[in-house]
């Protein structure tokens, strides 16, 4: 299998979850096989000279301001560079896994997202990455499309709210802010790669949710986090978003379903509280008591 941006958060548990497959890890970082995304010629040499199974297309511009902010930057990657990615594909007869984001939608459903409900994203980068998946659906018969939710993981690499708050924690901070009226459904990085490693032996080709079962807002999971680490002295205010002004344009709600999964049979992915617990106390903590 050959992979794009596995220099990143998901990236970072590839090695474990495919530890007995042959791998091509490419990204723009460095550290690995160089590849930039937006260079069609280099895509298709890539895929052409590796000649892989599968390519699992996690390379993608996930900064969702700087999206907002340089909209050609958003475009060429998320959506030229998946359209490089699914023509060599298709050249060269791989099947294509292309992880997606549950920002595609609105925000404005009280339930959470169903892979049967239309798409309308909030701001530039949903709008990308979901023109990404509507090049993959029109040039590749042989792909999976696959919607995660908000991402958890990266150990070391975690610079996202889980790190965040479990250093502010540790570092005994007190109170602690967190946004109260946003909602998602978090997803384990090493539980969606271990989704997605069922779902390609599968042949089921098509759209899917993978998060981790619920869904909550910052706030759920900070209170999530401080419990974890047994630190009941500290508190944590729920805040507006108001509180947190960012350049690009949120939905209230990002949370979603695994419907797909379920009504054929897949085996569902655990409750978010159990992959938090895991990933705090067994990745972050060893790594944050070492600072
Ligand atoms: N993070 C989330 O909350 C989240 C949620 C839902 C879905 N997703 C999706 O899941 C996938 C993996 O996300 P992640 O969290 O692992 O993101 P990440 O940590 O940002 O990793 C993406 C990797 O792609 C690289 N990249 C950026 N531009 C590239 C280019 N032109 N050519 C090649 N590589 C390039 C990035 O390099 P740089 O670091 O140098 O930019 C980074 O190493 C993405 O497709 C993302 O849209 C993410």
């Amino acid at each position: 299998m050959l992979v794009t941006g596995a220099g990143g958060m998901v990236g970072s548990y590839l090695p474990e979850v495919f530890s007995d497959m042959e791998l091509t890890l490419t990204d723009i970082v460095g550290g690995f096989t160089p590849l930039d995304l937006r260079d069609p010629r280099a895509v298709m040499e890539i895929i052409r000279s590796v000649d892989p199974e599968a390519v699992l297309h996690l390379g993608a511009a996930t900064d969702v301001d700087r999206c907002q902010q340089e909209p050609e930057w958003a475009y060429q990657t998320n959506a030229v560079g998946t359209q490089n990615v699914a023509l060599a594909c298709l050249a060269q007869g791989a099947a294509l896994v292309y992880v997606s984001t549950a920002a595609v939608f609105p925000g404005d459903k009280p339930e959470p997202y169903i892979e049967f409900d239309d798409p309308r994203p909030a701001n530039l980068y949903g709008r990308s990455k979901w023109i990404g998946e509507q090049i993959v659906t029109s040039l590749l018969p042989r792909s999976y499309i696959v919607r995660a939710g908000w991402m958890i993981g990266g150990g070391s690499k975690d610079k996202k709210f889980v790190g965040k708050i479990t250093r502010l924690i540790l570092d005994g901070k007190n109170p602690i802010q967190a946004v109260n009226d946003k909602w998602g459904s978090p997803t384990y990085a090493k539980d969606l790669l271990k989704g997605i490693r069922a779902l390609l032996g599968t042949g089921y080709y098509g759209l899917y949710h993978m998060a981790n079962q619920g869904s909550c807002t910052r706030y759920d999971i900070a209170c999530a986090i401080r419990e974890i680490l047994g630190r009941k002295e500290i508190s944590v205010a729920p805040v507006s978003s108001d509180c947190f002004p960012l350049p690009a344009p949120r939905g209230r709600s990002e949370a979603i379903r695994n419907l797909k999964a379920e009504l054929l049979g897949l085996e569902p992915m655990r409750p978010w509280r159990e992959a938090l617990r895991e990933y705090v106390q067994a990745e972050l903590v060893p790594i944050l008591a070492g600072r």
